[in-house]
């Protein structure tokens, strides 16, 4: 089977609204872990051009880098810490416009300015991992991305172990 992406012009949700089925398509016959975040990780950054797109996963009480696109980054973050702490700490997106301005942001690389957490959820509610987006440009996530990746997190739990 063919992998490519068909994703072009279109405003920013037209686009998640192409991307988003090709993705569940990618992920349906696929409960391997791993192989199902590469490729989400591939398709956003294949699709929008982000910085740095990745997924850290809980392991204890840290945050450990999993799949990614992008430069190299942090391998673990604590429970609490930096966005990504804080998103797995209170179970909830954050959207962060300039990441200077982001008590506590772990500066993984200094082009780095604005950020998108999104905490991924089991059956149960209890996080996992979660997805991380990362754009050289300040101000660039929105509802419009949040609303999306979150779906894509609902379409991981549903490709992976994580599934009812
Ligand atoms: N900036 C994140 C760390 C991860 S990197 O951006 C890839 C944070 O503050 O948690």
């Amino acid at each position: 089977m063919a992998e490519d992406l068909y994703v072009s012009g279109g405003t920013k949700a037209e686009r998640y609204v192409a991307l988003f089925p090709q993705v569940e398509s990618l992920l349906h016959s696929e409960t391997d872990e791993v192989a199902n975040l590469a490729n989400v990780a591939a398709a956003l950054k294949e699709t929008f051009g982000f910085f740095w797109v990745g997924f850290y996963r809980v392991s204890g009480d840290e945050l450990v880098l999993g799949p990614f696109q992008g430069p190299v980054a942090c391998t673990r973050i604590h429970k609490g810490r930096g966005v990504c702490g804080t998103a797995w700490q209170e179970a909830r997106t954050l959207v962060v416009p300039d990441v200077d301005a982001f008590p506590g942001h772990i500066a993984c690389s200094s082009l780095s300015r604005s950020e998108i957490v999104v905490p991924l959820t089991d059956d149960a509610g209890k996080v996992w991992g979660v997805l991380d987006v990362d754009s050289n440009e300040l101000n660039a996530f929105d509802e419009v991305d949040a609303r999306f990746l979150e779906d894509m997190g609902r379409l991981l739990r549903r490709s992976t172990d994580k599934k009812e």
